[in-house]
């Protein structure tokens, strides 16, 4: 029989990786705390509209990456429904946000999350089907100041600090506006005009594109398009006075925090809700797939979902990508994530009819807060202590004897040490000086 693996571009994450994987979100929550952010968990599927009315019909998330299913009717008075599984977050954040009237507090609303999200993309280095984002969302009506470009350089602000302490160095801030929804329209008036001439020597997508959605051209990765997107207009060029003012504000925040970036007059961003200020953080270790996160403003996202005036600015961090960085920088961290998963002790019963008072120990060490492996008695002693070693700092010895005296026998691997330890002092021996 075929074995059974991991379906392409989903995978599993093991130990020692993992302990990756939680400091680097356990960083991530601690910095968002301080911002003021709390934790908002949605669901990880949604009604399909949800993702074509925000991400956009024309994009290639909704076009060809969804994985989207016909939910069937249960009873006949329910419909069949077409269900999604999130290809992002943002959506689900906004939709949440009418559905729960958060806007109604009045208060800008800061929100994170931390998730698996699902697109069909080709796998390839830093690209998978299922991924993780780290993401966050400050989302409010506009008298809690949402639209402020304040908020914009807060959050950028935020995340340079967030990657400083996750020890993620040589990042590039890519910035760009791409103005309001009315900019945006007339971007997209003269961007059909200029296609027109050009599409037909373009790819079937951009083709399509020219005539439903112009500015989803400057997605296209096909090298062939590439020169003539080149010669495209910039949408800068398209901006009105309140879009570059706001814009103009951003940056100036950012001098004043010492916040670089570089400007990018092309990062439109593939998906349709941005308007105003778009960014990319981008680092050099990660080859094609080079985005450890993206964001913008989406401040007419609410209202196209039917909710109130609510502007907003977020973004989302690829976690697969920021632990490739953080792994490809220091190649030590497997192996002291291994050292640091050593448990405090492993316990080796002589004999079987040892195996219950050893998990009675056990139980009391980890009541004490200590880690412990427990051994079997069904090993020789040799094995024991070769699986005490792989496993733990120390081995605490339980026969007959020890049982009985109350003395256990405990070996320290790194010194080689033999104590004998009463065993009401045996949580504190193992604990040491120095450890919790
Ligand atoms: P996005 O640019 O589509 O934006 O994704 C954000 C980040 O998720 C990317 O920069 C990348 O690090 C990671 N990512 C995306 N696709 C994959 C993949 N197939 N494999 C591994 N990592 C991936 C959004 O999702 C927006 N919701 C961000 C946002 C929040 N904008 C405003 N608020």
């Amino acid at each position: 029989m075929a074995t059974l693996k991991a379906v392409r571009g989903a995978r599993d994450l093991l130990p020692p990786e993992t302990e990756l994987w939680n400091r680097i979100e356990a960083t991530a929550r601690r910095v968002f705390a301080r911002y003021n952010f709390g934790e908002i968990r949605t669901p990880i599927f949604e009604d399909t509209a949800l993702f074509a009315r925000s991400v956009g019909e024309d994009t290639d998330i909704v076009s060809k990456e969804m994985y989207t299913w016909e939910d069937r009717a249960r009873a006949q008075s329910e419909k069949a429904q077409s269900l999604t599984l999130r290809p992002e977050n943002t959506a689900g954040v906004v939709r949440a946000y009418i559905e729960h009237k958060l806007g109604e507090s009045g208060q800008l609303q800061k929100l994170y999350y931390i998730g698996p999200q699902f697109r069909r993309e080709r796998p390839q280095k830093g690209r998978y089907r299922q991924f993780w984002q780290i993401g966050a969302e400050a989302i409010g009506p506009p008298s809690s100041g949402s639209e402020s470009p304040l908020r914009d350089a807060e959050v950028l602000e935020m995340l340079a600090t967030l990657l400083d302490e996750l020890g993620i160095k040589d990042w590039t801030l890519e910035l760009n506006s791409v103005g309001s929804a009315a900019d945006r329209a007339r971007y997209n008036d003269v961007l059909r005009a200029a296609l027109a001439e050009v599409a037909p020597k373009m790819c079937v997508d951009c083709q399509r594109r020219a005539v439903t959605n112009p500015l989803r051209v400057l997605d296209c990765k096909v090298p062939g398009d590439q020169p003539i997107i080149e010669t495209l207009p910039r949408i800068g060029e398209s901006l009105g006075e309140d879009s570059k003012e706001h814009f103009a504000a951003v940056t100036e925040a950012l001098d004043a925090a010492g916040v670089e970036y570089k400007l990018n007059s092309r990062l439109v961003r593939g998906l349709d809700y941005y308007t105003r200020t778009t960014f990319e953080f981008t680092h050099g270790g990660l080859g094609a797939q080079n985005a450890l996160l993206g964001g913008g403003r989406y401040d007419g996202l609410s209202e196209a979902l039917g909710g109130p005036r609510a502007p907003g600015i977020g973004f989302a961090m690829g976690l697969d990508r920021l632990v490739m960085t953080l792994q490809a920088a220091e190649q030590v961290v497997p192996q002291r994530a291994a050292m640091d998963s050593k448990c405090d002790a492993y316990i080796a019963p002589l004999g079987e009819n040892l195996n219950a008072a050893a998990l009675v120990l056990a139980r009391e060490l980890r009541r004490a807060r200590l880690s412990v492996e427990l051994g079997d008695g069904s090993f020789r002693l040799k094995k024991s202590f070769e699986a005490a070693d792989k496993a733990a700092r120390c081995i605490v010895i339980l026969g007959e004897d020890e049982l009985q005296s109350g003395i256990l026998t405990v070996k320290e691997f790194a010194t080689g040490k033999q104590t004998k330890v009463p065993r009401a002092e045996l949580a504190g021996f193992l604990a040491g000086p120095g450890r919790e």
